[in-house]
Formats: structure tokens, sequence, C-alpha cells
């Protein structure tokens, strides 16, 4: 019953506030899709050494999708054509066209240039560059909530100056994750276009692998699982039954990623979906053997406002996140900057080792929230109420930095976790 009033109330709000945000978004943002192809994003479904996914975007009048592809810098008359698989994809602003098609068979460690469109209209050329299944190296960028509320103008110019100075301060990075609240309201379609047109330039170039947040959830409708998320991100499908592309794990170099969904609360009518992802977690862990593992999902259980307390994804989570050595959790929801001391069963340990740091990763959009706080267990903390943040991860098979990284490019924390035994954190000081 409680549930149900929170809803409706929730509706309300949405509703209301659609309104206002579906007028500002339109004056500021991307077009509407034409026949012309937009919206071009990579991602991962298959092994980052040979494979890519690409997908995008046209109206509905275009029949059929083509990628061309080859290695180099050019596309001419020796290009590879792979037809791609099409969607209709319907959103408050009408249908869409969603086309895509995953590259197999692709050299390692090579750069390919690409193109995509119907044959007659193309994209301008782009290219990516297949990971090197030997290379020890890796070196990622991680986002905390890019979602916007509309205050007119140009609501999402603080995550597209975010993001943009991230890749250019990082063109070797291989890869970008979004920790869940991508937009404010994920199923209403002038925010995804005005997600996506901010980061244009950059998922063009490198995957996003990204995950739902709760806002993922919300829209004009009262749908409450993240549609519009897993209509437009193409993404491993290895996760649990019922939670396809929302929960799900890849490898890259020496390190194992898995992605959870921690959005119980607005799931919560199609069941226990934080114990469905239990025994996947515990299976998915165990049968890794990469040298690191690292976790995402959206809500902290280690948080930084004082309103809030996720037990219920800790104590799902958690233990089963320690027990198997997952060394790093980014989560997110907060909106504040946090690492903890490594953890282990709900106490601080010494050892990185023994325990798990976890992550709350500030905002790469304009939202904010003025009263959050360290709270417990924390070894680094900054409220970004100035400019928004971003992470730099980068590291061998024997070791980690993470660079927590304002939008003008201060370092303001590093984290360096060492394999096997030595471990040494630099920036602020351990204490126990
Ligand atoms: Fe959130």
């Amino acid at each position: 019953m409680k549930m149900s009033r929170i809803r409706t109330a929730l509706l309300l709000l949405f509703a209301f506030t659609f309104v206002q945000t579906s007028g500002a978004l339109g004056q500021s943002s991307a077009a509407a899709a034409t026949p012309e192809p937009d919206q071009i994003r990579l991602t991962w479904t298959g092994d980052p050494a040979t494979t890519m996914t690409i997908t995008w975007r046209t109206d509905a009048t275009v029949a059929s999708g083509l990628v061309q592809y080859q290695e180099g810098n050019s596309i001419n008359s020796n290009a590879r054509e792979m037809q791609a698989r099409a969607q209709d994809f319907k959103t408050d602003l009408g249908t869409t066209r969603l086309f895509s098609a995953t590259l197999a068979g692709l050299s390692p460690n090579t750069r390919f240039s690409y193109r995509v469109g119907d044959g007659k209209r193309w994209s301008g050329i782009l290219s990516f560059k297949t990971a090197d299944p030997d290379a020890k190296t890796f070196k990622f960028l991680v986002f905390g909530d890019s979602q916007s509320p509309v205050t007119g103008g140009d609501p999402y110019g603080e995550w597209r100056e975010t993001v943009q100075n991230a890749y250019k301060a990082n063109p070797d990075a291989s890869f970008f994750v979004n920790v869940g609240d991508l937009v404010d309201f994920g199923q209403i379609g002038a925010h995804w276009d005005a997600w996506f047109a901010a980061v244009k330039g950059v998922i063009d170039a490198i995957p996003a692998m990204p995950l739902p947040g709760n806002h993922e959830s919300y829209g004009s409708r009262d749908t409450w699982k993240p549609e519009f998320f897993t209509a437009q991100f193409v993404l491993p499908r290895n996760g649990p039954v019922g939670l396809k592309e929302q929960a799900y794990s890849y490898d890259f170099g020496p390190v194992h990623f898995v992605v959870l969904d921690s959005q119980a609360e607005e799931q919560r009518r199609y069941g226990d979906i934080l114990s469905i992802q239990q025994s996947w977690l515990e299976s998915d862990l165990t049968t890794s053997r990469k040298e690191w593992k690292i976790a995402f999902f959206h809500r902290a259980p280690y948080g930084v406002k004082p309103d809030r307390d996720e037990k219920e994804v800790r104590n799902a989570f958690c233990p089963i996140l320690e027990r198997n050595r997952v060394g790093l959790v980014f989560t997110a929801h907060d909106h504040g900057i946090k690492r903890t001391f490594p953890i282990k069963n709900g106490v601080a340990v010494k050892d990185p080792s023994e325990g798990t740091i976890y992550y709350v990763t500030g905002r790469s959009g304009s939202k904010t929230y003025d009263d959050i706080e360290e709270k417990e267990l924390s070894a680094f903390f900054h409220a970004p109420f100035d400019q928004p943040n971003y992470f730099v991860v980068e590291g061998t098979d024997t070791k980690i930095t993470v660079k927590t990284v304002l939008r003008d490019g201060a370092v303001i924390d590093t984290l360096t976790l060492d394999k096997p035994k030595a471990n040494t954190f630099m920036g602020a000081p351990v204490q126990f």
C-alpha cells in the first residue's frame, strides 16, 4: 500500500515535470531522428579483441542498415560490409529505428575505420581500435550520475563538457562506464537525445559499458523496467534471466568486470531482483580467473546522503563481492565523491587484499545534493559542488591506479593497489 502511494506520487511528479522537461530540452538539445544515421554508439557484446557492436538511429523511413569497415584510416572499395538488424524504438517523441551490428573476427590490436548507413546515406568515417588480447595493461573512464534536471538553456552541457574533457585528456582510454542515472527521466526521449548529442565524438570512438540507475525507470509511463536503456544500449546478454543487459559481465585485459542492477525498489513488481542476481553473481565471480575483479552498481552501500541507507543492496551484494575478492566497487546515486577503506563484513580491514574498496562516483551532470557528508568508513570525501568529476582507472596485472579527477583536470585523490601482497595507498592517509 505504502509503495503504491509512493509510486502514484512519483508518477504525478514526473508527469508534471515532464511537461517542463520536454519543452526546455526541445529548445536546446539534439535534433529529431531523420533518414541520416546519427547517435552512433559503440559497445561490446563479445570479445573486445575481435568484436565491436555498432548501433545507430534513423527515423522510421529507413528500411535497412549497413556497416562498412576496414583496417586502416579510410573506407574504400576493399571495405567489408555487414547487414545490421533493425528494431523500432517507440518513445514519447514518436517511433525511430535502431540499427545494430556486431562485427566479429576482427584482427586484434588493430585500428578500423567504419561508417554506417543504408547504402545511399552514410555517416562520416569514424574509427575504433580492437583490444590487444596479450596486453596486461588497461585504462578506462568512469562517470557518476550524468542526469541533468532541466533548468533551461543547455541541460546536458555539464555532462558534455565533463565527458569531452575526460576523453580529450585520456585519448588512450579503451572504454567508459556510466554508473547509472545517465539521464533524469529514463523513459522520456528528449533526455536521451540530449545525452547522446553530448557524448558524440567519444561514444563512436570507444565503447560505452553503462548500467541503469533508478532514473532509467522514471518517465511519463507506469513502466518500471529501464526499457529505453536496454533498447538503446546493446550489451552482453550473459546476466540472469529477466535482467539481460541490466546485469552482465565481461573481461578486458587482466580484469573481470561485473555489472549489477540495484534498483529493487523500482522493479519490485518483477520480483526480488537482488536475490535473482545473488546466485548469478556468485557463479560469475567464482568462474573468473582474472587477476582483478571490479564491480559496478548504482546504489551506494556506503554512501554520502544522510537520509539514505541502502541496507537491502548492501546485504545482498557486499558479502558476495567481498568473499570473492572484488577489489573495487564503483557506485553512484548520492552525487558525492567517496572512497572507503577496504571493507570486509562491514568493518575496515588494513590490507586491501582482504577487503573491498567502495567508491561513490560524484556527478558528471548538473545535479547536486547540498546535504551530503562523509559518513562511515571513509578514506576520502569530496563534495563536487563547484564542478563535476570523473575517474581514470588504469593498471596492469599487478597494479591498479584510480585517479579522481575534476572536470578541469585537477586530480584530487589517487589510490594505488599492488598485487599480490604489497598494497600501498597514496593520496589520502589511511587511518584506522
Ligand atoms: Fe540515482
